[in-house]
């Protein structure tokens, strides 16, 4: 049986994941569409990991009535409606306009945790007065230890009690989806150019109103130019370098107040 998707532009109209993804991909331009979906080189561990992940399966529990389950779970101190964390993802900003906020909001009402990214396009201390719950902030703990200090100040400072240090770029993978798609940081290949004017609305939406969006959290210890979330390949050269050494020290200083942190 052939199965058939909904085939619109209406995120709204979308009754499944697939659909969403489906809606996003028709809008967002190739370069943006790789780098939300691609992995690093031939892809052989995304695979892996979709596999694996695929093979999990919930067992079902019979005869336990038929009430709403109760899901909410304590995490870290925060009371949730259900055990979820929204996992940071950069660049948001680049995919929607304030894309860091919409997932916040969306968190903040459905009872879950956001966190945002060290590479977001939205500040903390604007985002958090918005939210019942601040959001949690991710580290990507830099090679210049003081910079990390100081970014850590900066999420406390904006109200931020849940830090979460990621470990796993100690170097960073060979995404030649990008490198294709760039001719070099900030400067788009011709064919994604052509193909980024084959996309009016996420060009009117996303690029035209301030610009290209920029690192909000970062952008003051960025190499000037490297603000904008078009440099990818600078931004990441500047936050590539995770070890543990950095990761246990940015999360002592974490520890000095009476705050939480976890390593991802
Ligand atoms: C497009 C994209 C951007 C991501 N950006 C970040 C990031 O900025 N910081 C980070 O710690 N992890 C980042 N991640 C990793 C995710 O937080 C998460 O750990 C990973 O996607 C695995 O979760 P999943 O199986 O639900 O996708 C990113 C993942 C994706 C797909």
């Amino acid at each position: 049986m052939s199965r058939r998707y909904y085939a619109g532009r209406d995120h709204r109209r979308a009754v499944s994941v697939e659909e969403l993804r489906r809606v996003a991909l028709r809008r967002l331009p190739r370069f943006e569409a790789e780098y939300l979906e691609g992995g690093a080189e031939d892809e052989v561990a995304l695979r892996r990991n979709r596999s694996i992940l695929e093979r999990i399966a919930w067992v079902p529990r019979m005869l336990v009535g038929t009430g709403i389950p109760d899901l909410s779970r304590r995490i870290l101190g925060d009371a949730l409606q259900m055990p979820l964390v929204i996992a940071p993802t950069g660049f948001n900003g680049m995919l929607w306009p304030e894309g860091d906020l919409a997932l916040a909001r969306a968190a903040d009402a459905a009872g879950i945790a956001f966190t945002l990214s060290t590479v977001s396009n939205y500040a903390l201390g604007a985002m958090n007065p918005q939210l019942k719950t601040p959001a949690w902030f991710q580290l990507y703990p830099l090679k210049d230890t003081k910079t990390s200090d100081r970014i850590v100040d900066k999420a406390q400072e904006a109200g931020c009690t849940k830090l979460v240090v990621t470990v796993d770029v100690p170097a960073l993978g060979a995404r030649e989806w990008d490198q294709r798609n760039y001719r070099r940081p900030l400067k788009l290949s011709a064919s994604s150019i052509l193909d980024v004017l084959m996309h009016p609305r996420w060009l009117t939406q996303v690029m035209l109103p301030k610009g290209a969006p920029t690192f909000a959290n970062i952008a003051e210890f960025l190499p000037a130019g490297a603000q904008s979330a078009l440099a990818t390949a600078s931004c990441s050269a500047t936050t590539a370098g995770a070890s543990s050494t950095r990761a246990s020290r940015a999360s002592r200083s974490w520890g000095r107040s009476p705050r939480q942190s976890a390593i991802a």
